[in-house]
């Protein structure tokens, strides 16, 4: 079999081209491309799939129902994590708490490049989590975390983070792509080989490393997102990819003065703040993975003080918003494409299901008839371009969470739509309809009343 010609890498920013260049044309540098050296072709040895030894299935649950559950039950061995986050939003603390747990079982290695060990201590005991199989280490080269994992024989090795540490051959800064890459290797290599699973942190935003230059995306085998705004205590962690279970789940945390707390029911907490009576607020129902969960929509319509209209969401698509404007406006006579329109999911939530339509445009019209919507009323349902309320997933499910939180009425979709026993369920097939059940028929602008 013919072998690929080794190519030549850029030491600055990993670029790689088949022929050398003076100068490299990814980033312009002077004579950092380089041929990496001939290797010896690998033994390699092709088995009959069924001599293969099963993979170990089993998982290391951490004890932390919230981060199990994201990762499919607990983390894989020899599985390489990838846990994005901003910084300062608490993926420091999280892993300290995972493994805390597990070191009350076995040994676990906790290699920080960010923080001293008495930092760690510190933050440890903040936390009570001193547990006795937990190892730390200030470490920046992944020879020295290699040569760590061979001495403590962890079960867990936990490199916080990939933007401190560097490769010794590579000498270029942490951080640089290439070391980026090559730390990322050595640890997939420590992880592959030992079986052992790997938890590396990475600062990193959504739009930054992770979707940027998805450069260690297809190496790993799990990425989380760890994410919360600023002044607000919650922290939901999310799955962008996982190589051995689903990326639907949600694990919802609170930050507290004793770290992350588990919330294992958000829908109260996320609706106790909820200004009840007030023009503008909506709560629909959310499917999370396995999960539904109950968020309060909020909408503000103002008069635009000159130009074309402004449209900010936190929470909803604001392409989607602007459509369900345009269909207020066409299918509903609700004249609001023109104003102004704040719409903001409670919480820091972000819907993303086409089941979140109604709630957002029963919030809008709520808030351009200046009228509250009822206290005990929750909305779902998709909304197509002629103003026809769509059916959605598991209808059924949601209304039971809905029912479980004391909500006493339900406006869905008519087509599918279960009911449930002690709830006024009320199927409905038009947004029009909806609008008018709720707000009644002085929703609508001046001229068409
Ligand atoms: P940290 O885990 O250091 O964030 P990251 O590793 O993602 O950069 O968390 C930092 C924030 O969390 C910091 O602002 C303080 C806050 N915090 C608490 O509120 N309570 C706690 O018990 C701890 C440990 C941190
Ligand atoms: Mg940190």
């Amino acid at each position: 079999m013919p072998r690929a010609r080794p190519r030549f890498t850029c030491q600055s920013c990993g670029y790689e081209s088949p022929g050398w260049f003076g100068r490299c044309p990814g980033c312009g540098e002077w004579n950092t491309l380089s041929r990496p050296a001939e290797a010896e072709p690998a033994a390699a040895l092709a088995r009959p799939l069924e001599d293969v030894e099963d993979a170990d299935e089993e998982r290391l649950a951490s004890g932390i129902a919230e981060f199990d559950r994201v990762l499919g039950g607990g983390i894989v061995p020899g599985g390489l994590v990838l846990l994005g986050g901003d910084p300062g939003v608490g993926k420091s603390t999280l892993l300290l708490q995972v493994a805390s747990c597990l070191a009350e079982r076995w040994p676990v290695l906790y290699a920080s490049g960010e923080e001293s060990p008495g930092q760690i201590k510190a933050r440890a005991r903040r936390l009570g989590s001193l547990a006795p199989g937990l190892h730390v280490a200030a470490a920046w080269d992944t020879e020295v975390i290699a040569s760590l994992v061979a001495s403590v024989a962890p079960r867990l090795l936990i490199v916080d983070s990939l933007q401190t540490m560097r490769h010794p051959d590579f000498p270029l800064a942490p951080g640089s792509p290439v070391q980026l890459r090559e730390v990322t290797g050595v640890l997939l290599h420590l992880a592959k080989s030992g079986g052992l699973p790997v938890i590396l942190v990475g600062h990193v935003t959504k739009e930054g490393l992770l979707a940027g230059p998805r450069l260690l995306e297809h190496t790993v085998d799990v990425v989380l997102l760890f994410e919360g705004e600023r002044f607000s205590p919650f922290r939901l962690l999310r799955v962008l990819k996982n190589r051995f279970g689903s990326t639907q789940e949600l694990g919802v945390f609170q930050m507290a003065s004793q770290g992350l707390r588990e919330v294992p029911n958000p829908s109260a907490l996320l609706l106790a703040e909820r200004a009840t009576g007030v023009p503008g607020s909506v709560v629909t129902v959310a499917l999370e993975g396995t999960r539904t969960l109950l968020c309060e929509v909020q909408a503000l319509l103002c008069t635009p003080s000159f130009g074309s209209p402004r449209r900010t969401a936190h929470g909803v698509d604001s392409s989607r918003l602007a459509l369900l404007l345009a269909v207020l406006e066409r299918r509903c006579q609700v004249p609001c494409g023109q104003m102004d329109a704040y719409v903001k999911v409670a919480g820091g939530v972000r819907l993303e299901e086409p089941a979140a339509d109604l709630g957002v445009a029963l919030a809008l019209a709520s808030a351009f008839a200046d009228r509250p919507v009822p206290a005990d009323l929750v909305v779902f349902g998709e909304i197509g371009l002629g103003g026809e309320l769509r059916a959605v997933p598991r209808p059924d499910e949601r209304l039971s969470e809905a029912g479980r939180l004391g909500f006493g009425r339900a406006i869905v979709p008519a087509a599918g739509s279960p009911g449930l026993e002690g709830m006024d369920v009320r199927p409905v097939a038009r947004l029009s309809e909806a609008l008018e059940a709720v707000l009644g028929p002085r929703h609508r602008g001046r001229d068409q009343r």
